[in-house]
């Protein structure tokens, strides 16, 4: 029996398939690297190919006899889904749809899937459980709810159980500095601190340093990409052992601020991270964290790792990939 991983040449996903490997399960990775890297994957088998491609979905999940699906597979951009949402619809929602058609042909009926704190918007409340509002404010969000409901429904018509695992922040890489995240394309705060640090770019934007916080930047959930990795394993093993869907925030259920991640940052590089203020973005809230109390209840998962790790081993990442 293997896991079929969606995207397991991206960030989450090359970490998740590290540990499922290390762990002593099979693994099968669909990935077309139109935004992973082969290298990533450390030698984890690969097909390389699109989850839109149902009939090679349905194929993969035969000849490897797949027992359940992590779907990372996805494109992420805010601000390309804005500009391109054809993309966002064809690609995340379409090619969910053809990821489940192909895997329910298979009898595959089990199924995790990455989404995201951003179907909450701009929350009115934090920290943020589960039940509160859904409010997406861009096309990306927008997808990500809508696949989860797609699941939900497979759930209804053909017995297909998920967990969506909506996730706060991302960040961090691998504590060995084997794996870590791309940054040529991210928007992420994280990676852009590093490239500021490591004296790849400019200063750092900050937007917005009015908002009613402790030193009036935004403050949001970090949580250690291989925090993320754990989660999925166990969300793998409570659909095998029969558990009903659900889903469930994995965030820290402690809020940062942009400054300290700054602060922390200059700590580890030696000296001071350069970085200009900014106007705010539109849309932007001040504070978003999570309640992660569910995802222990349910999965018996908490997360380990602290803001310090997430910036120790990002900044040993990307200094190891300047110097390479
Ligand atoms: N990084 C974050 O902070 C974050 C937060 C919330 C949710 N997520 C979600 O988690 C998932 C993984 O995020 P990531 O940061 O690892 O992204 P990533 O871009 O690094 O990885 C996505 C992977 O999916 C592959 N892919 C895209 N479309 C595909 C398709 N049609 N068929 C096959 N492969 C395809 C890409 O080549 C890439 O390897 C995404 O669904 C993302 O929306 C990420």
């Amino acid at each position: 029996m293997a896991i079929l991983v969606t995207g397991g040449a991206g960030f989450i996903g090359s970490h998740t398939v590290r540990l499922l490997r290390a762990l002593g399960r099979e693994v099968i990775v669909l990935d077309s690297l139109e935004r992973g890297h082969k290298k990533a994957l450390l030698g984890a088998e690969l097909i390389v190919g699109s989850i839109n491609d149902e009939a090679l979905v349905e194929k993969t999940c035969r000849q490897h006899n797949v027992s359940a699906i992590i779907h990372f597979a996805a494109y992420k951009s805010v601000g390309e889904s804005m500009s391109s949402p054809g993309m966002y619809w064809n690609n995340n929602v379409a090619g969910t749809v053809h990821l489940a058609e192909g895997a329910l042909a298979a009898g595959v009926q089990q199924m995790v899937f990455s989404s995201s704190a951003s179907v909450y918007g701009n929350p009115r409340t934090t920290p943020i459980a589960e039940d509160a509002e859904i409010r997406p404010e861009n096309v990306y969000a927008e997808s990500k709810a809508t696949m989860e409901r797609v699941l939900s429904w497979y759930g209804e018509t053909h017995d297909l159980r998920s967990v969506s695992l909506r996730y706060f922040n991302a960040a961090g890489a691998s504590l060995d500095g084997v794996i870590g995240e791309n940054w040529s394309v991210t928007t992420n705060l994280v990676p852009l601190v590093m490239k500021a640090a490591l004296g790849v770019s400019g200063p750092v934007q900050v937007f917005g340093n009015d908002y009613p916080t402790p030193d009036g930047t935004g403050i949001r959930d970090y949580i250690h990409v291989e925090d993320l990795a754990r989660a999925h394993v166990a969300a793998l093993d409570y659909l095998a052992a029969g558990g009903a869907s659900t889903t469930l925030n994995l965030g820290t259920g402690v809020g940062s601020s942009v400054i300290d991640i700054l602060d922390r940052t200059a700590n580890e590089a030696g000296h001071e991270v350069p970085y200009e203020i900014v106007e705010r973005r539109v849309g932007d809230p001040a504070v978003v964290f999570a309640d992660p109390s569910a995802a222990e209840r349910v999965l018996g998962w908490t997360s380990k790792l602290t803001l310090d790790d997430i910036v120790q081993s990002a900044h040993a990442w990307h200094a190891s990939q300047v110097s390479n």
